[in-house]
């Protein structure tokens, strides 16, 4: 900040005699008087730090004239240092007062400029919801949680032991190109489905069984309805008496009340080598269109026989759906990348 013209000009001061025996002590109160003046007025610190240096320092009148008091005999000396001191004494003061002015005023603008107003409303909280992923996959439990199903949870970096092997797809076997892998290394790899979890449970737990397994699989694909991490709902059910038949009516059930409405539901044959036989289950859309909605079918005995579960006593089925799948339907969203991008404003319209 530039110090204002008027604090480097003197010219308000009396003008005085450079020698101090021509001067008398009406005269120095006068200057002294004037200096006052002059320091009440400084705007800034830098502007009172100029007057200082103008009133006190190495060359200003006052110590000009300070330095002539040797010359002088010692009556006059007492004299005149008496009213030198005095007039010293009273610019010193102006300019303590005027400092500490200063600093007081800026720390009151300080104060004011930083000062919140606690009274002003709150701008009123933003709620999250649940993504609706998650939100398609508590509804999808829900209806097996209901049914008797315990929900099981398994690594999704799995062994090429769970993952494929212990699923009845051995290493070459065709089925694994229908899974783009991603593989850590020859044993490691991110797990291309939940069914390992079915492993882990049959080893575990001797029957009855009744699981079902919400969460991530990895699969190198991506484009509109393909990404490369999703979500899979796996179910397994195995008991001395699970058939085919009790899989179709559970599943059916499950369909009608995911969508909340009747429908018309179609077992189609199809391939699975960790089940025998086996379906891809269709829903007929408004369109007369059948979809797609999930894998199924009996556990294959050879799958059983890997988690020491006797084949010839225990049956069971399980099936496999993609959470990400459902949601698109049920909301009626064409691309399946919008739940991954995460973007507020689609979000925002399932809260
Ligand atoms: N794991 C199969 C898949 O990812 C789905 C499935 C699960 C099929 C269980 C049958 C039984 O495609």
């Amino acid at each position: 900040m530039t110090s204002p013209v008027a604090t480097n000009d003197l010219s308000a001061l009396p003008t005085l005699s450079t020698e101090l025996h021509d001067i008398n002590e009406e005269q120095l109160n006068h200057f002294a008087t004037a200096a006052e003046t002059m320091i009440a007025q400084a705007i800034d610190v830098p502007a009172l730090q100029n007057l200082r240096v103008q009133f006190t320092g190495k060359k200003s009148a006052l110590t000009g004239w300070s330095k002539q008091l040797g010359k002088l005999d010692s009556s006059d000396k007492k004299t005149y240092g008496g009213w030198l001191h005095g007039v010293r004494s009273r610019i010193q003061e102006a300019l303590s007062a005027q400092q500490q002015q200063l600093e007081a005023d800026a720390l009151s603008a300080k104060l004011e400029s930083e000062r919140i107003d606690i009274t002003l409303p709150a701008r009123g909280g933003q709620k999250g919801h649940l993504h609706p992923v998650t939100m398609t996959a508590q509804r999808m439990q829900q209806f097996f949680v209901q049914a008797g199903f315990n929900v099981a949870t398994g690594p999704e970096v799995e062994s090429d032991y769970y993952n494929f092997e212990a699923l009845n797809i051995p290493a070459h076997h065709p089925a694994r190109a229908m899974h783009d892998t991603f593989y850590f290394d020859a044993h490691y790899l991110l797990r291309t489905h939940t069914s390992p979890v079915q492993i882990r449970t049959m080893e575990k737990k001797a029957p009855p069984i009744r699981i079902i397994c919400p969460g991530r699989v990895y699969r190198n694909d991506s484009d509109q309805t393909h990404s490369p991490m999703f979500h899979q709902l796996e179910g397994l059910m195995v008991t001395e008496s699970s058939t085919f038949a009790e899989l179709k009516g559970l599943i059916s059930e499950f369909l009608e009340a995911f969508f909340g409405k009747q429908l018309t539901v179609r077992f189609r044959p199809s391939f699975f080598p960790f089940t025998e036989p086996s379906a891809e289950v269709d829903i007929l859309d408004d369109n007369g269109k059948w979809l797609e909605v999930m894998g199924c079918g009996m556990v294959h005995p050879q799958v059983l026989t890997n988690c020491d579960i006797d084949a010839d006593k225990y049956t069971g089925f399980a099936f496999g759906m993609g959470i990400e799948r459902f949601a698109m339907l049920y909301y009626g969203i064409d691309d399946l990348r919008l739940f991954f991008q995460n973007d507020v404003r689609f979000l925002k319209q399932f809260s």
